[in-house]
């Protein structure tokens, strides 16, 4: 039986993709805070293990990866999925604020690729995944925090990629588009092509498991459009941008 640990994964998407891989047949160590809703995941199907964890603490991510290294043979792949984004927090330079997600989202992935490193550099196999997102393409209008801590992770993804592909470990970036979670519940725009959890799920499984790309990006007609907008030269990707978001100068 194979083997994925998931952080993220009492909500949202890392749940999602818990239930997806652990039906498929995978055992699942579940990370998150909060603890019970890891019980319940694990109760609603065997193959799922409560890990809490809180990624924020580097201490406590080597920890709980060798509590995983005890309890299962061997691990095959890693989903790091742990996130957080405040809407009403973003439109100001809040330095506490900035410094609390790039905290979560950048080290907090970080302390889990940092506690996995040795282990998969000595195994010469394995997977690592890092979610980031589309919003770490370019920068948007009032994102000052969450973009720029996606964008550092693109970039780490990239830098990783050539440092563990080395030692044949795949290195793999996960960009989602607007997907229906309590993250994103939060927000008070429309939001183009929302998906499910289930959906985004899918598009992942079938990435890791039939595809070999670096990049897993879903849906479609959402990243195909931010990947154009990507390779726009400055001026014409600000006016455009001003104009989709109804973005006024003051
Ligand atoms: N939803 C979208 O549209 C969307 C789009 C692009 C990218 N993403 C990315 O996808 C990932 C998952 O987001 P989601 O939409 O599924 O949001 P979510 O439902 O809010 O899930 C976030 C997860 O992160 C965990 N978490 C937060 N802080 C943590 C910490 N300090 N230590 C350990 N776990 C922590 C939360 O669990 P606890 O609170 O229990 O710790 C939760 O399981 C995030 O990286 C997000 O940026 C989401």
């Amino acid at each position: 039986m194979k083997t994925i640990w998931i952080t993220g994964a009492s909500s949202g998407i890392g749940k999602s993709l818990a239930l997806k891989f652990a039906n498929e047949g995978w055992q699942v160590a579940a990370s998150a805070r909060r603890e019970d809703l890891l019980n319940q995941l694990s109760e609603s199907n065997q193959n799922i293990s409560p890990f809490p964890l809180d990624v924020t603490s580097r201490e406590n991510c080597e920890e709980i990866f060798e509590k995983i290294k005890n309890k299962f043979e061997s691990i095959d792949t890693c989903f790091f999925s742990t996130g957080t984004w405040d809407p009403k927090k973003e439109k100001e330079i809040d330095i506490d604020q900035m410094k609390k997600v790039m905290e979560v989202n950048f080290f907090g992935t970080l302390n889990c690729i940092k506690a996995v490193e040795m282990y998969f550099k000595e195994k010469k196999n394995g997977n690592i995944s890092i979610v980031s997102s589309i919003a770490g393409y370019r920068g948007l209008p009032n994102s000052t925090g969450y973009g720029a801590s996606k964008a550092a992770l693109n970039n780490l993804a990239e830098s990783l990629y050539f440092d563990f592909g080395r030692y044949n470990v795949r290195v793999s970036l996960i960009s989602p588009g607007f997907i229906k979670t309590p993250m994103t519940d939060k927000n008070q725009f429309k939001m183009p092509f929302l998906k499910t959890p289930e959906f985004a799920a899918e598009k992942i499984y079938n990435g890791l498991i039939n595809g070999s790309s670096f990049e897993i990006d879903f849906p479609k007609e959402l990243t195909l459009i931010l990947k154009f907008l990507k390779i726009l030269p400055d001026s014409v990707y600000f006016k455009l941008i001003r104009k989709l978001t109804k973005y006024q100068k003051l």
